[in-house]
């Protein structure tokens, strides 16, 4: 529930973009429990559970659920027949590219929105899938009645598929949701957030109203964010960039020599970390922000996928704009996010 209370804060504010007129974006902490768990585990967990709860949570209550739970996500994609290859296939298509026509979940795009795209390394999609089909993913409480009431009895289906957690374990008991978390999980769960609430957004713009619309909503949707509220929201997020369109959004010299390195990483093709920067009782956090095909219509190639119009538009709100010329999968930016350690 905190953590819906942070994607709600965000989203009052932010729409594609995060500080307009501010140089940061307050974000109420978040906090955590504190018991750890000591047992090996398979990676693809903690990389569902870093990329995909942000939305996908369990945890949620079911009508604050913004995406269906994972649980629900393999029941539609795993049958008596699906071997473990075919799902981490399908899986990664999915990633590369939600659309409505690959949906196994057409419900779930009514109801929640396609999917937003996010650029994840395939490796770490696999990892994932690999996980999910070989163990149970934990459900939601509400989950059983509300399967049965939408379709009637559970099917059987090929890999693993008890019933989580929650049995057995006592359901008052809150759960060990969050296994502590690391100050670079916070860092990242706090700029996928953000990202996702934006990318939401801005997609739903453009599907609705197109992108010049877009471009004005993007532009008006800042507003300006009281002192008060800094006071009481304990981390900082900034968007930033070496080719920034609205001027307050540029790099300073250490994000510039973050942001070079992150160039070179992308451009590599690797695996990307985030950069995490202990600094006394804070922390800071690097990321970088990808660019995918939705981006170019108002990041690419005047002429080519950014249209005239467009670009016009642009130069009007943003007589300074350097921010365009980009290639899909290119490092638009960075975030960098500040907060409080957890104790
Ligand atoms: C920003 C929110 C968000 C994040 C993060 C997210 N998803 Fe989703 N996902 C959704 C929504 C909303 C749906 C339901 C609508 C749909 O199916 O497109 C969905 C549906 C899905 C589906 C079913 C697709 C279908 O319709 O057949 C799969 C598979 C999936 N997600 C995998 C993942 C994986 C794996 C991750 C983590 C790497 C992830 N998602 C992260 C929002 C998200
Ligand atoms: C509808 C047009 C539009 C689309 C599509 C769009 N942006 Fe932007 N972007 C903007 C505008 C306008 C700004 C300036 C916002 C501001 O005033 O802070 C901006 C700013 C940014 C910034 C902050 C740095 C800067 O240059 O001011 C980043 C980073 C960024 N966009 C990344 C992306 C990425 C990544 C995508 C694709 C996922 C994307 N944008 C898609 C219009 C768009």
């Amino acid at each position: 529930m905190k953590f819906l209370a942070i994607l709600f804060f965000i989203s009052f504010f932010t729409a594609c973009n995060t500080n307009t007129r501010n140089e940061y974006l307050a974000i109420a902490e978040n906090t955590v429990n504190t018991e750890t768990e000591i047992i090996l585990e398979h990676p693809g967990k903690k990389l569902m559970e870093n990329n995909c709860y942000v939305c996908h949570n369990p945890k949620t209550a079911e009508d604050a659920m913004i995406a269906p739970p994972m649980v629900a996500v393999k029941m539609h994609y795993i049958s008596e027949e699906t071997s473990k290859e075919e799902f981490i296939v399908a899986m990664v298509e999915w990633s590369k590219n939600p659309s409505e026509e690959k949906s196994k979940m057409p419900g779930a795009v009514k109801k929640f929105g396609l999917m937003p795209y996010q650029f994840y390394p395939e490796e770490t999609i696999k990892q994932i899938a690999d996980y999910m089909y070989d163990n149970d993913i934990e459900e939601p409480q509400w989950f059983d009645a509300h399967y049965k009431q939408m379709h009637g009895d559970r099917p059987q289906m090929k890999g693993r598929m008890g019933h989580g957690k929650g049995n057995g374990k006592g359901m008052g008991k809150n759960q060990n949701a969050n296994t502590q978390l690391s100050e670079k999980e916070r860092g990242m769960q706090m700029a996928q957030t953000t990202k996702a609430e934006l990318g939401k957004n801005l997609m739903g713009q453009i599907q609705k109203n197109g992108v010049i619309a877009a471009l004005d909503f993007c532009n008006i949707q800042a507003l300006p964010i009281t002192d008060s509220m800094a006071a009481v929201h304990k981390a900082y997020i900034r968007r930033v960039t070496d080719k920034p369109r609205n001027p307050k959004n540029k790099a300073n010299a250490t994000e510039l020599q973050y942001l070079e390195n992150f160039k070179k990483q992308v451009a590599a093709g690797g695996e990307v970390n985030p950069i995490v920067v202990a600094m006394g009782n804070e922390t800071e956090f690097y990321n970088p922000i990808v660019t995918n095909s939705m981006c170019l219509k108002c990041h690419g190639t005047p002429g080519k996928e950014l249209e005239t119009l467009t670009l016009t538009k642009i130069q009007e709100l943003y007589p300074m704009d350097k921010a365009t010329g980009y290639g899909e999968n290119e490092v638009r930016g960075i975030w960098s996010i500040r907060f409080k350690n957890s104790e």
